[in-house]
């Protein structure tokens, strides 16, 4: 069983001398005004999850863009703040972006290009040749930050995701002996969707900079040489899945992101997150027997239109949960400067209003919407109280958030509905899995998780929890340093 002690340990081993990097452009924690008082929050996202719990247990140094509006008021003078505040583990170094590389390089290539392209549900991706520009001096800033901590020491600087596809290729060309790895968080699209970005040679050639490329499935890795095979000339090694790109090899693997379970596990169980279940129904206003919940930042990928859908279903074809059933879907805002992002909460806003008007009958309504900041410790009280936590992404990398609802569930009260469209969905099979486009029979899930006897949700919890215990971050974040140091 792999622990934050046993991974210090192999790292102490495997990479002694080394400095340690971690790049990505959401920092895992801002510094926000509230009034005149400066707050620290910790950012939402599968990335920060993961790597938060890792760099705690590591130490070294974590390059993000500082995107709160008091980050500056808090750094030192080589921009640097140590964190987590109260028990400081790691340096914190931040990158300053003007408006127009934050407009041009996250919400422009990352986020209207490369992201509706790797998730492939029918946004049409954008790709504009000044916001590409400014993606790549943008990666240029990040490579700079990483040259200048690294001067002449030995280090390992271990990239994340798609907004960070040419950092390597900047730090090569500069110091060749720095060790470079990414970890790519979303899922990897199949050639004939790769084929149409005008920019894939560039990402390609970025991408192959890296010594070890990290995907959470066999099957991104798999779609991922293909592309190399097909793209550039490139010699793909299958047997090794390696790829070999201007006389450099890249390792391309699978490595299942997860969670710190024990902890997760540990502090839902904490008295103040029980005292919180009790309080939660005076933010669900509706009464209710059975709770559902669903938690997620908005975005189109997450499938919450098809949620709503077949809760609305749900209720037509099963009358008798009318009055018993509360939907509560807890959705942080997110990227709301871009169209598709806007015109989605719209939506979920006016398809809410025209389910309640719908089913609306004395003090009961079926579906609570709440867009505001939550503290982690409401969010396990939410998991806790809940009947069912549905999760029903159209296409997700992994899906943290599965995890942590298993993970905290140690009444083992909860059943998981989950979309087989997760990267979470392979090692979470005792969960009720959906396709979350096929309404009816994903109405029908939640009668199934209604009605499950306790013996058989007790036995599928139980299997989950195992699994996920013994998949738990410090694996992910140990084999991945462990083929690296294999190098
Ligand atoms: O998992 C994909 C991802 O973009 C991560 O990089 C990030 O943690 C999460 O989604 C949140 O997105 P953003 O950083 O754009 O708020």
């Amino acid at each position: 069983m792999w622990t934050k002690e046993n991974l210090q340990e192999m790292l102490k081993q495997k990479l002694e001398g080394y400095q340690f990097m971690v790049v990505s452009n959401r920092e895992p924690y801002s510094h926000e005004y509230e009034g005149r008082k400066i707050k620290c929050f910790k950012a939402i996202g599968g990335l920060v999850t993961a790597l938060d719990s890792v760099l705690q247990s590591t130490g070294g140094t974590w390059i993000a863009y500082g995107s709160g509006d008091a980050d500056k008021d808090v750094v030192d003078k080589n921009d640097i703040v140590r964190m987590p505040v109260n028990n400081p583990r790691y340096n914190l170094k931040r990158i300053w972006l003007t408006k127009e590389e934050e407009n041009d390089f996250y919400y422009g290539y990352s986020n209207q290009a490369l992201w509706p392209l790797c998730h492939i549900v029918y946004r049409q991706p954008l790709f504009n040749v000044s916001h590409y520009n400014t993606y790549l001096n943008v990666n240029k800033k990040f490579a700079a930050a990483v040259l200048d901590i690294a001067g002449k020491e030995k280090s390992f600087v271990w990239t994340q995701d798609y907004q960070m596809c040419l950092v390597a290729k900047f730090i090569k060309e500069a110091n060749p002996g720095i060790i470079t790895a990414l970890f790519w968080h979303i899922p990897w699209p199949n050639p004939e969707v790769f084929r149409i970005c005008p920019q894939k040679i560039e990402i390609m050639e970025g991408l192959l900079s890296n010594d070890l490329l990290g995907f959470h499935i066999h099957y991104h890795c798999h779609r991922f040489l293909e592309a190399c095979e097909q793209e550039i000339e490139a010699k793909v090694q299958w047997e090794e899945m390696s790829v070999t790109y201007k006389g450099h090899t890249t390792l391309v693997r699978p490595f299942p992101i997860s969670i710190d379970t024990q902890n997760v596990a540990s502090q839902a169980n904490l008295h103040f997150v029980k005292n919180e279940i009790d309080n939660l129904p005076d933010e669900i206003d509706p009464p209710y027997e059975i709770l559902a919940v669903g938690v997620d930042r908005i975005d189109y990928t997450k499938g919450i239109v098809e949620k709503l859908y077949a809760i609305d279903r749900f209720l037509e074809k099963y009358p008798q949960y009318q009055g018993r059933f509360v939907f509560f879907q807890q959705g942080a805002l997110s990227r709301l400067h871009i169209k598709y992002y806007k015109e989605y909460i719209d939506r979920i806003q006016a398809l809410t209003e025209e389910i309640n008007w719908k089913y609306r009958c004395g003090k009961w309504y079926p579906i609570v919407l709440n867009n505001r900041r939550t503290e982690y410790y409401r969010q396990l009280a939410l998991y806790r109280a809940a009947d069912i936590c549905i999760v029903s992404s159209l296409h997700d990398g992994m899906n943290l958030v599965s995890k942590e609802f298993v993970a905290s569930n140690t009444d083992f009260k909860g059943m998981l509905i989950l979309s087989k469209f997760t990267g979470a969905s392979r090692e979470l099979k005792e969960a009720i899995l959906i396709n979350p486009y096929d309404i009816e029979n994903f109405a029908d899930s939640i009668k199934e998780a209604i009605e499950l006897s306790q013996d058989e949700k007790t036995s599928r919890v139980k299997k989950m929890q195992e699994t996920i215990e013994e998949n738990n971050v410090y694996k992910w974040a140990g084999k991945f340093i462990e083929n690296l140091a294999k190098l």
